[in-house]
């Protein structure tokens, strides 16, 4: 089997798709597969082959975009980057020689054309099988208010929470602000909407730090939510499959940051992950139950890390979101959740694969 393996793109999680890429390219068996990686650059520049990691990184310090893997000054380097990235032409096309020439795609890419449908879209489009899901589940698991809308749907308990667009935010400010100390008030967290890896979220506690957060998040995304922020424990689950999925055991997230943010997530690993999470019988089956609702309710293919929230005063369970490209390191929780469940790394791509070309 030919598998074509895509990473990076123009995203502000593109550091960590190389990540992710880099685990999933040793893991695939050479015997069975033959694969081709795909590196997609932050101006949207396609490199295929052998070198392809080689030259999409000469590319990128010719441009003077090259981070070097996820570090702490990422986080600056993408807010400065950001307005001469979207600025960038759309991606060239993938070159046509390919789409004969692979059996299935892996697009191991998170947040913005990667885990939104674009890239799924394009692959529809050149009619090859690829892991994970489609263009809708895609596009609605990466919008954070579309995806509430929709949970809240089929009736998933979440947080209060507030969207809005830049525009409503540049021009009636007060409104929100209202809005907001209306309904939950402080502590609260701003995030862009379609983004991930934690990139543009504040915790703000008061109005200064919400207007402020309400700035950065501006220059992410034409979306911003806001929600209430609660005391909580972070547990997530794995799902993989596509109309009967499999949910994994439970883990635990103890971030090393006061949240778990791009930091703790990625820099330092001093965050822990606790498998399998402790919890009640009551609060694993409400788990079990709610990923599997989040799962189908948007229409969900492959795989996909939905992430709870418990809330410590009251032990409830609460859906935070869904991730349909989660990372995909060895180290991530994703494949851990799995490997715990009695699925090894190479055994769950073998899955993904086969579950693609269903
Ligand atoms: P991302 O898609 O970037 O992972 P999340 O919505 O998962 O964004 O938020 C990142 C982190 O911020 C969470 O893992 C959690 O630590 C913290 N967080 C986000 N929303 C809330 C909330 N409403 N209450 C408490 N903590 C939150
Ligand atoms: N968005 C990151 C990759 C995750 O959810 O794991
Ligand atoms: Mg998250």
């Amino acid at each position: 089997i030919k598998v074509g393996v895509v990473f990076g793109g123009k995203s502000g999680e593109h550091e960590v798709s190389l990540q992710s890429a880099k685990s999933v390219i040793e893991a695939l068996d050479p015997h069975q597969y033959t694969i081709v990686p795909i590196g997609i650059s932050k101006s949207g520049r396609w490199h295929v082959g052998k070198n392809a990691v080689k030259s999409l990184e000469e590319e990128q310090k010719a441009t003077k975009k090259v981070t070097s893997g996820p570090s702490a000054s990422f986080i600056n380097e993408q807010v400065g980057g950001l307005t001469s990235v979207s600025a960038q032409s759309a991606p060239e096309p993938l070159p046509p020689t390919l789409a004969g020439d692979v059996d299935v795609i892996i697009p191991v890419m998170h947040g913005t054309y990667g885990e939104d449908g674009s890239i799924q879209g394009l692959l529809e489009l050149m009619d090859v099988a690829y892991v994970g899901a489609g263009i809708l589940a895609s596009a609605v698991g990466l919008d954070k208010i579309v995806m509430k809308q929709v949970f809240g749907s089929v009736g998933l308990p979440q947080v209060r929470y507030v969207g809005c667009t830049r525009k409503t935010w540049k021009t009636r400010p007060h409104e929100i602000i209202d809005e907001i100390e209306r309904t939950f008030g402080y502590p609260c967290f701003v995030k862009p909407a379609n983004l991930g890896s934690s990139v543009g979220i504040t915790k703000a506690k008061s109005r200064t730090e919400l207007e402020r957060a309400m700035e950065l998040a501006a220059q992410y995304d034409r979306k911003i939510i806001v929600e209430e922020g609660l005391d909580v424990r972070e547990v997530e689950v794995a799902v993989l499959g596509n109309d009967t999925p499999q949910v994994s055991v439970a883990g635990e997230i103890v971030p090393s940051n006061e949240f778990y943010d791009y930091k703790a997530k990625y820099v330092g690993g001093t965050s822990k992950l606790i498998i399998p999470a402790e919890l009640t019988d009551e609060q694993r089956n409400a788990i079990a139950t709610y990923a599997t609702q989040a799962f189908q309710a948007i229409d969900c293919s492959g795989l996909a890390r939905v992430d709870f929230f418990i809330e410590k005063s009251s032990g409830k369970v609460i859906i935070n979101e869904i991730n349909t490209m989660p990372g995909f390191t060895r180290y991530s929780m994703y494949p851990k959740l799995w490997e715990a469940s009695g699925m090894s790394y190479s055994k769950l791509l073998d899955t993904l694969i086969q579950l693609a070309l269903e």
